[in-house]
C-alpha cells in the first residue's frame, strides 16, 4: 500500500495554463519553410488563407515562446481541463518494478480523446474571421468527434470525411459526431472530384486518412465561407496540445516529482509534441542541465513513420492539394495495413517532431499491435481505465521502460500520455481477446515504390 500518498493530482481550474508553449521559441535551428503544392516556393500566409483562417496562419509561423489562450477557450476547456494526472500504483506494482509510473488522462473530454483541444481553439478562431462550414478528415473517429462537438458550440457546420473503412467498423462513432450536428460522409466520396476519380478506378476503395484529407481540403478550396481544419501534424495543433505538458510539470512538481522519461503514441505527433514540447523546451533552455528529459514517439511497427521514413519534403494528403512540408516520411502514396490504431495509420508526421528527431532531440521507437494490446489489458486490469488502442502503444513502451528499470534496479520516473478511452473499440479488443488478431511485416518493398513519388524540390 502507499498509504496516504496521493494516487492523483487535480489542478484547480485557476491553476490552468493561460497561454500555450510555442517549440519554435526555443529551437535551434529555424524550421524548414511550408512549400506551395504548385510552386513549391514558400507558400505565404495568403496562400494557405483559401483554408486557414489568419490567426491560425499568424500562430503556425509564430516564433513568439508563449501565446495566449483566449479567455472564450479557457473557459471551454474548464468543463473538463485540468485533466488528471494518475500515478499507476497498481500497475507498478504487478510489474515489481522500482520505477515510478504517471499517466495524464486525456480521456476525459466529452469527445474522449485530447483532439478536443485543438478542435475548441480552431472552431474558436474560424468563428472569429465568419467561417460558416469546417471540412475535415477522421480515421477512427476521434478528430471527426472533437470538432463536431467544438462546431456545435460555435454553431459551425462541420462536414467530416471519416475513412471508409472505420465508417464501417465505428457506426458509434459516426453517430457521435451526428449527434453533435456534424454531416459525416465515408471517404472516398462521391461529393469529391478526387473521391469520384478514385471511385471510378476501385469501386471498393476503402480510404486512408490521406484520401480523407485530399476531399476535405478539395472542398474548402472551394467556397470562401468554408474553411478546414487538420487534427494533427500542423505546428498550430502542436501548440494547442501543449497545455497537457505544461499541466502535467505543475502536477509532478505538486507530487515532488520530476519526469525522467516522457512518452506519447505517434499519429502525425500531436499528443506527443503537446507533452513532450514543453519537456523539450526545459530540456533546450538548459534549465535541465545534465538531467535531460527523454522524450520517446512511439507508432506502429506497420507504419513506421519516424523510425523507418525518410526526412524529406512531401504532401500531407494523397492527392498533393496540401502545402510540401519537410517531415518524417512513408511518401504520400503509402498504403498502411489495417491495424486497429486508426489514428496512427498516417505516411507523415508532424514537421516540428520530425526537425527535433532528425536533431537529436527526441527519440521514436515502434512496436506491434499484439505487444501494444497485451499492454492495453494489463493496464485495464490494473488501474482499471480501457485504454484507446493509439494510446496503448504508449502505454507498451512506458512498461517496456519500467521493465528496464527493474532489470538494471534503479528508480526512473515514466510519464505517458494515455490520449483517450478505448469505449469506442471493444470490435478490435474482442478480436485481441479471442486470439484473431496479427501482426503486420513491414511492407520495406512497398516503401521504396512510395518514396519514389515524393515531389522533386529543387535547391
Ligand atoms: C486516442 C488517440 N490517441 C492518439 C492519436 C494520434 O494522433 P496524434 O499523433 O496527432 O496525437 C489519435 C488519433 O486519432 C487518437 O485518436
Amino acid at each position: 500500500m502507499t498509504g496516504s500518498k496521493p494516487r492523483k493530482i487535480i489542478l484547480a481550474e485557476k491553476d490552468m495554463p493561460t497561454a500555450w508553449y510555442n517549440v519554435m521559441g526555443d529551437m535551434p535551428n529555424p524550421p524548414a519553410p511550408i512549400l506551395h503544392p504548385g510552386t513549391h516556393q514558400p507558400a505565404t500566409p495568403a496562400d494557405m488563407a483559401a483554408i486557414f483562417p489568419m490567426e491560425i496562419l499568424k500562430q503556425e509561423m509564430s516564433t513568439d515562446r508563449y501565446i495566449d489562450i483566449p479567455e472564450e477557450v479557457q473557459d471551454i476547456f474548464k468543463a473538463w481541463r485540468p485533466t488528471p494526472l494518475y500515478r499507476a500504483t497498481q500497475l507498478e506494482k504487478a510489474l515489481d518494478t522500482p520505477a515510478k509510473i504517471y499517466y495524464k488522462y486525456e480521456g476525459v473530454s466529452p469527445s474522449g480523446s485530447h483532439k478536443s483541444n485543438t478542435a475548441v481553439a480552431q472552431a474558436y478562431y474560424n468563428k472569429k474571421e465568419g467561417t460558416k462550414y469546417i471540412t475535415t478528415e477522421t480515421g477512427a473517429g476521434q478528430w471527426g468527434s472533437a470538432l463536431s462537438l467544438a462546431g456545435s458550440l460555435f454553431d459551425i457546420d462541420i462536414k467530416v470525411f471519416m475513412v471508409k473503412v472505420s465508417y464501417g467498423q465505428k457506426p458509434y462513432r459516426r453517430l457521435m459526431m451526428e449527434t453533435w450536428g456534424a454531416k459525416v460522409i465515408p471517404s472516398p466520396s462521391m461529393e469529391t472530384a478526387y473521391g469520384r476519380s478514385l471511385l471510378a478506378k476501385d469501386p471498393d476503395n476503402q480510404g486512408s486518412l490521406g484520401i480523407a484529407i485530399s476531399e476535405a481540403v478539395e472542398l474548402a478550396m472551394q467556397r470562401d465561407d468554408t474553411k478546414y481544419a487538420l487534427g494533427s501534424v500542423l505546428n498550430h495543433v502542436a501548440l494547442h496540445q501543449t497545455i497537457i505538458g505544461l499541466e502535467t510539470i505543475k502536477q509532478l512538481e505538486i507530487f515532488g516529482d520530476q519526469a525522467d522519461i516522457v512518452i506519447g503514441c505517434h499519429g502525425g505527433g500531436s499528443n506527443f509534441a503537446g507533452l513532450c514540447f514543453p519537456y523539450v523546451g526545459q530540456n533546450l533552455r538548459g534549465e535541465r542541465g545534465q538531467n535531460k528529459a527523454r522524450c520517446i514517439a512511439v507508432e506502429p511497427y506497420s507504419c513506421p513513420t519516424l523510425t523507418k521514413g525518410t526526412y524529406a519534403f512531401d504532401f500531407g494528403d494523397t492527392a498533393g492539394m496540401t502545402p510540401i512540408m519537410k517531415m518524417y516520411t512513408l511518401g504520400h502514396d503509402f498504403m498502411p495495413p489495417g491495424i486497429h490504431a486508426g489514428g496512427l495509420r498516417y505516411h507523415g508526421a508532424s514537421p516540428l517532431v520530425s526537425q527535433l528527431l532528425h536533431e537529436g532531440h527526441i527519440e521514436a521507437r515502434s512496436v506491434h499491435q499484439i505487444p501494444s494490446f497485451e499492454a492495453a489489458v494489463l493496464f485495464a486490469r490494473t488501474e482499471g481505465i480501457l485504454p484507446a488502442p493509439e494510446s496503448s502503444h504508449a502505454i507498451r513502451a512506458a512498461i517496456d521502460e519500467a521493465l528496464k528499470c527493474k532489470e538494471e534496479g534503479v528508480s526512473k520516473t515514466i510519464v505517458f500520455n494515455l490520449t483517450g478511452h478505448g469505449h469506442f473499440d471493444m470490435s478490435s479488443y474482442e478480436r485481441y481477446l479471442s486470439g484473431q488478431l496479427e501482426d503486420f511485416e513491414f511492407p520495406d518493398d512497398a516503401l521504396s515504390e512510395t518514396l519514389a513519388s515524393l515531389p522533386e524540390i529543387k535547391g
